[in-house]
């Protein structure tokens, strides 16, 4: 008897797909606040990504105002260590309009496999965390900068840097402008084997 595949072709996958493939990185954002609710339901649904073990190895935390003022005097530092007094005043003003800050943790571990696997797993995750937002409307920037790799960036954070380390900064915010991107086709990425 011949098998009947069920139809694929349906409504809501071309919006699945079009989630996925029209998020974009966001530079410029409006400033309009987005609810809290909406970053935890967002922080909720990133934790259901795949995870060897489940070993849950991330941790995802939202910065207040006291931390985030912090955290953009020490951009200004950075950025003023590197490359002068005026650029890094520039800096912490242009980061200062970043209406949200997540930044998402990965646990160390010994074991060399079991390390990979847990960054892969939060990799997903903040790919689940930034795709939820952008179906709500809501665009995000990746980032594993100078300050995301900084021992005073896990001080003000309250890390402890021996447990966890910085798998991204995360900003948030209702789109600016949203700008376009471009893939390779399938052809230069899709191997078909015999
Ligand atoms: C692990 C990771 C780190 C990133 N770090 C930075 C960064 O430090 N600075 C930056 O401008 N973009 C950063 N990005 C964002 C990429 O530049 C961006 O995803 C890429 O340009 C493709 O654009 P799209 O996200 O709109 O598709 C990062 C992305 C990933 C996944």
């Amino acid at each position: 008897m011949k098998k009947t595949v069920p139809s694929y072709e349906t409504k809501e996958l071309r919006e699945f797909a079009e989630v996925l493939r029209g998020r974009r990185t966001i530079e410029l954002f409006l400033q309009t606040p987005v609810p809290d609710e909406l970053v935890h339901e967002a922080i909720e649904a990133a934790t259901w990504a795949p995870n060897h073990h489940v070993t849950e190895p991330w941790r995802f935390y939202l910065l207040g105002e006291n931390t985030l003022t912090q955290a953009l005097d020490l951009c200004r530092e950075i950025v003023a260590a590197k490359k002068g007094e005026r650029a890094g005043e520039f800096k912490r003003e242009s980061w200062s309009a970043k209406p949200g800050w997540v930044v998402v943790t990965c646990r160390h571990s010994d074991d060399e496999l079991l390390a990979r696997e847990d960054y892969a797993a939060c990799c997903a995750a903040t790919q689940n965390f930034m795709l939820y937002l952008w179906k709500a409307g809501v665009g995000s920037k990746w980032t594993t900068g100078d300050i995301a790799r900084d021992a005073r960036f896990l001080d003000i954070l309250g890390i402890d840097g021996e447990r966890e380390f910085v798998v991204g900064l995360v900003w948030y915010g209702y789109p600016k402008l949203t700008p376009t991107q471009s893939r390779k086709g399938l052809s230069e990425v899709m191997v078909q084997l015999p």
